[in-house]
């Protein structure tokens, strides 16, 4: 739980939770009902059982390269969310998202760079560590950043060593057709999945003229046929088209055995992806066409710290209830 204080269960005159229960983790209730009031007299009527300390489960065995072509077989479409920390992990996974990218997408959603080419294999590293303690049943793809694979497919499969060791990653991604397929090939045979990426691939931002829907002209279109195809044949377990027309990626779906993820791909694809920042709303200036907004966080977000201001302001917070 966060935000809960040990600092809380020395405080020396427990005033409702300690004598109604034996329960170990009365002053913890305590605490939670200033909070949650009618969750914490829930908590009061029955005291947790073990597991009841547990999040719920949807699935108590981990996403695996099994499980998404098991669900590409059956026509079940597979679900995928950028992720930047735990936090959100935690949230995602306990929602049954079933895949997880910590994309480098974070150089321009958190860090606020135009583009994902200052993106760092730290950078990387430490988000996708933070993710990997958030989620527990989905499977956590880490992004390899600009510059981190393409020199040569040693350093390649070292850099995605390095995400599977010290940031906990299940699964490297990596951009690019068949010049990145000796890198496939080296990181899947050392025992690490790769997710390809194709079409709108913005380490290539610069090559492309901008973000710009690729696979237009039949030739591009005909490019990206064979590069996917070399992609899965180098070992790839998963393909991510960005920002292709929604024939060509179904197409490519069809021909291909390992699932499809698309962003911006149509429908016919095997799974969607979204950053996660896009469809909470989280920024209200960027509102591409694929992207389809569930909720708006930007507004949520900002009413309620609008609201926390005028009650500093006006001696409103902190209440006789908030203080010891
Ligand atoms: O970096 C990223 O978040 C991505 C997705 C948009 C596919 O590559």
């Amino acid at each position: 739980m966060y935000g809960k204080g040990t600092i809380e269960t020395e405080r020396q005159e427990p005033q409702t939770s300690t004598q109604e229960t034996s329960n170990p983790q009365a002053k913890v209730v305590d605490l939670q009902e200033k909070r949650q009031p009618t969750q914490a007299a829930i908590q009061r009527q029955e005291p947790p059982t073990p597991t009841s300390k547990k999040r719920p489960l949807h699935d108590a065995r981990r996403v695996t390269v099994r499980t998404i072509r098991r669900m590409k077989k059956q026509g079940e479409k597979i679900v995928m969310l950028t992720a930047y920390d735990a936090t959100f992990a935690r949230l995602l996974d306990d929602a049954g998202v079933e895949m997880l990218l910590v994309g480098d997408s974070l150089g321009m959603v958190v860090q606020g760079a135009d583009d994902t080419l200052s993106v760092t294999m730290e950078d990387m590293i430490y988000h996708t560590r933070c993710v990997a303690r958030g989620a527990r049943r989905a499977m956590v793809v880490g992004d390899l950043p600009f510059m981190s694979y393409q020199i040569s497919p040693q350093q390649a499969l070292e850099n995605a060593g390095r995400l599977v060791k010290e940031g906990g990653a299940h699964c490297v991604k990596l951009e690019g057709g068949e010049e990145v397929a000796d890198a496939i090939r080296l990181i899947t045979r050392a025992g690490i999945p790769v997710v390809g990426h194709l079409g709108l691939t913005p380490q290539s931002v610069h090559a492309l003229g901008g973000f710009v829907v690729q696979g237009r002209r039949p030739e591009q279109a005909t490019q990206i046929i064979e590069d996917a195809k070399a992609v899965q044949a180098a070992g790839a377990c998963c393909l991510v088209l960005e920002c292709i027309p929604a024939d060509l990626a179904r197409e490519i779906s069809e021909q291909l055995d390992i699932p499809t993820i698309g962003i911006g791909a149509g429908k016919g694809c095997d799974g969607q992806v979204l950053v996660v920042n896009d469809m909470l709303g989280l920024n209200p200036d960027f509102q591409p066409r694929f992207v389809k907004q569930y909720t708006s966080l930007h507004e949520l977000i900002s009413g309620a710290v609008h609201h926390y201001l005028d009650d500093v302001k006006e001696a409103h917070f902190p209440a006789a209830e908030h203080s010891f």
